[in-house]
């Protein structure tokens, strides 16, 4: 079987994990502080502060940012379902907002249309590795004055005009699930520019903890508890997961690097297949390759035939999951599930682009371990044609 994803790991990521639970200390500490400043230097973003996911990572910005009850917050109706999570954690209201079908991104012209008095911030999500239009998102922010928190799940190795995704907005939260890039099983990053919302964000992240667990035990006085002066969450990740965290920062660069030339192959490869557009890369983008998501287009998809192409994209997944090879739908749109849908009255036809992506999008298999001739049997396996 030719899976999706695959972590890439070895003996150094075995001995890493080790060295924590030699010491005895296993909840946040050195190795997180380590894990944090590689990060931060990788990226060029400033302060980072690690959590258990990106999902706590981006809820503990919004949090930090005071989103209320009653604001609003818009994000792509294409995404994760936990970029629209966080803001019901808050009380909020998450305004969908449609993407643009050629690179799954926020539709920037949508976008300004669905700001109201009660909105307090935009997520634009940097889906699959390639950065939303941030110059579009930021002069909307700007002029209207709102905050921006980019999920960068997906977006380490992803670059806008020269800058690592997430040196935009005032925080970014990127994601080590093992689907993504380098992983620490869970895991996520918080990282801002602000060296106010750092503190607050890491005394969120500690139940709301003036100084650190790690920093009490290393000065005088450790018998004494903190203050705890707002409300906070346990988002630690703990120190297991920092030490693998550093262990696969040493190979950060070479798994982007084998992801993008792995990439760069499907798009050559797979040209002459009309009826799969692969991942679109604008001029002035650098696309990150969390994953390499194509959309099923034997027809020019529309609201009035997708479900045809739906039934039809479905049969073909089943047929290479028979031969062996392993293919994901891109990502869901939360306006299609029940909990949004119901809640909000969502109909998909307010939001085609998204809904089509929901429904014909397939990711092919890419990790760093994909042989050249794997990589051609997923290939072949397309030629085939597009009906099962
Ligand atoms: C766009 C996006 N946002 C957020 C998340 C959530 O990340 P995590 O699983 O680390 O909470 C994901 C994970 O798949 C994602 O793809």
């Amino acid at each position: 079987m030719i899976p999706i994803s695959k972590p890439l790991f070895g003996p150094e990521e075995l001995r890493a994990v080790q060295a924590p639970i030699e010491s005895g200390w296993v909840v946040q500490g050195r190795y997180v502080a380590e894990f944090e400043r590689r990060f931060s230097e990788f990226t060029g973003l400033g302060f980072a502060a690690a959590a258990t996911s990106c999902t706590t990572a981006t809820h503990m910005a919004l949090a930090a940012l005071g989103l209320a009850r009653g604001q609003e917050v818009i994000v792509p109706a294409f995404t994760w379902v936990s970029t629209a999570n966080v803001i019901e954690y808050q009380g909020a209201t998450p305004v969908f907002c449609d993407i643009d079908l050629a690179t799954f991104n926020i539709d920037p012209i949508a976008l300004a249309a669905l700001v109201t008095p009660r909105t307090a911030g935009i997520i634009p999500v940097h889906l699959f590795g390639l950065c939303a239009d941030m110059d579009r998102v930021m002069a909307l922010a700007r002029a209207e004055q709102l905050w921006v928190v980019e999920d960068a799940a997906c977006a380490l190795g992803g670059f806008y005009r020269g800058k690592h995704a997430g040196a935009f907005g005032d925080v970014a939260a990127f994601s080590f699930h093992p689907r993504k890039s380098i992983t620490t099983g869970e895991g996520g990053m918080v990282t801002t520019a602000s060296a106010e919302l750092d503190r607050l964000m890491r005394s969120l992240r500690d139940h709301g903890a003036s100084r650190s667990d790690h920093a009490r035990h290393q000065g005088s006085a450790a018998f004494m508890l903190s203050e705890y002066d707002v409300l906070g969450y346990n988002y630690r990740m703990t120190d297991i997961q920092g030490a693998l965290g550093c262990a696969q920062m040493d190979r950060a660069a070479f798994i982007l690097s084998e992801r993008a030339r792995l990439a760069r192959r499907y798009d050559e490869l797979l040209r002459g297949i009309t009826w799969l557009r692969t991942p679109a890369v604008p001029a002035g983008y650098v696309h990150g390759y969390q994953a390499y998501v194509c959309l099923y287009a034997r027809e020019e998809p529309s609201l009035r035939n997708v479900a045809a192409l739906h039934a039809r994209r479905n049969r073909l997944m089943a047929r290479l999951e028979a031969q062996g090879i392993a293919t994901r739908q891109g990502t869901h749109a939360p306006i299609a599930l029940g909990y949004y849908r119901n809640k909000y009255g969502l109909r998909v036809e307010a939001f085609p682009n998204a809904w089509l992506a929901d429904q014909l999008t397939i990711a092919l298999p890419l990790y760093p371990q994909l042989s050249e001739a794997e990589q051609d049997s997923v290939v072949a396996a397309l030629s085939a044609g597009p009906d099962a």
